[in-house]
């Protein structure tokens, strides 16, 4: 480990052991450690250009698409769906979900749809992109969660009146879940005192502005990616490494003082 990084743990496992309040931001790369795709980067979700149908991603995941031909929605969901069911958290998901049991008030905002933080163990998940695994029908109020789609049919029917079930995700096209949203500004507005942004590309508005407004207010900011993003130079400290190895480090850090 570079001696900058091995510095810089020190001071973040310092200032947790402090008990801070924490918000921890989340994306693709964190999952990146359990083998799934990111979704842009080498090897991502969204590199190739076209999808099979002939059209880009967008256009095949978003909510317009599940309108008009749900069975092309549907085939993508289930193949994201197939490549998270055989993953398993890693020691990312592992080490933040033991951070919130130790600290007083530590929140999660995830974009990632694969339940993993919650498979780890992790208690309050702001799931702003919500999750695989909830489904819900587009006509009436039936809704379940599933622990994955195996016994799900290619494009399912609502049991209660037949109409096209849907995953409870953000498609390309649609508001953010009103909810998570309400929940995320009320937690901002009291503010966080450390907030990690973890294996994010960092490109939406608000993903970058906890980072913001936290800097502004005089708290502090982790970044965890190996690459450079919109919120790198606004963070106190960056570890240029992968998930998993980073949160190995602070923990050990963490309970070796
Ligand atoms: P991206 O794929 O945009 O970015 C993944 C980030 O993780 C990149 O910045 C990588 O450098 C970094 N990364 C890769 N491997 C890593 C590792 N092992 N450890 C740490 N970082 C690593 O993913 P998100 O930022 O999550 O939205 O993308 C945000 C949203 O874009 C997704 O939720 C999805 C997509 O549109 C919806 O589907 C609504």
């Amino acid at each position: 480990m570079p001696q900058d990084h091995r510095r810089a743990i020190t001071e973040i496992a310092a200032a947790l052991r402090t008990d801070p309040s924490v918000l921890f931001i989340t994306g693709a790369g964190v999952s990146a450690d359990s083998g799934l795709p990111t979704y842009r980067g080498v090897g991502g979700l969204y590199d190739d250009a076209d999808t099979d149908e002939g059209i880009p991603i967008e256009e095949a995941l978003s909510g317009g698409m599940l309108h008009a031909r749900p069975d092309i929605v549907w085939r993508h969901i289930h193949r994201i769906e197939a490549a998270t069911r055989a993953a398993r958290p890693n020691r990312a998901h592992d080490v933040i979900a033991r951070f919130q049991q130790r600290l007083t008030r530590a929140i999660v905002l995830t974009q990632n749809v694969d339940g993993l933080h919650r498979a780890a163990g992790a208690t309050d998940v702001l799931p702003i992109h919500g999750d695989l695994h909830d489904l819900s029908c587009t006509a009436c109020s039936w809704s379940t969660r599933v622990d994955d789609f195996e016994h799900l049919e290619d494009v399912p029917r609502c049991p209660a009146c037949g109409a096209l079930v849907r995953p409870d995700v953000v498609l390309f096209g649609e508001l953010l879940p009103p909810g998570v949203v309400g929940r995320l500004e009320r937690e901002l507005d009291v503010g966080f005192d450390l907030v990690f942004s973890v294996g994010t590309s960092s490109g939406f508005p608000y993903i970058q502005a906890p980072v913001w407004l936290t800097r502004r207010r005089g708290g502090r900011a982790v970044e965890v990616n190996p690459d450079v993003t919109p919120v790198s130079a606004a963070c106190t400290w960056r570890l240029k490494t992968g998930a998993a190895g980073a949160f190995e480090a602070l923990e050990a850090a963490y309970l070796d003082a």
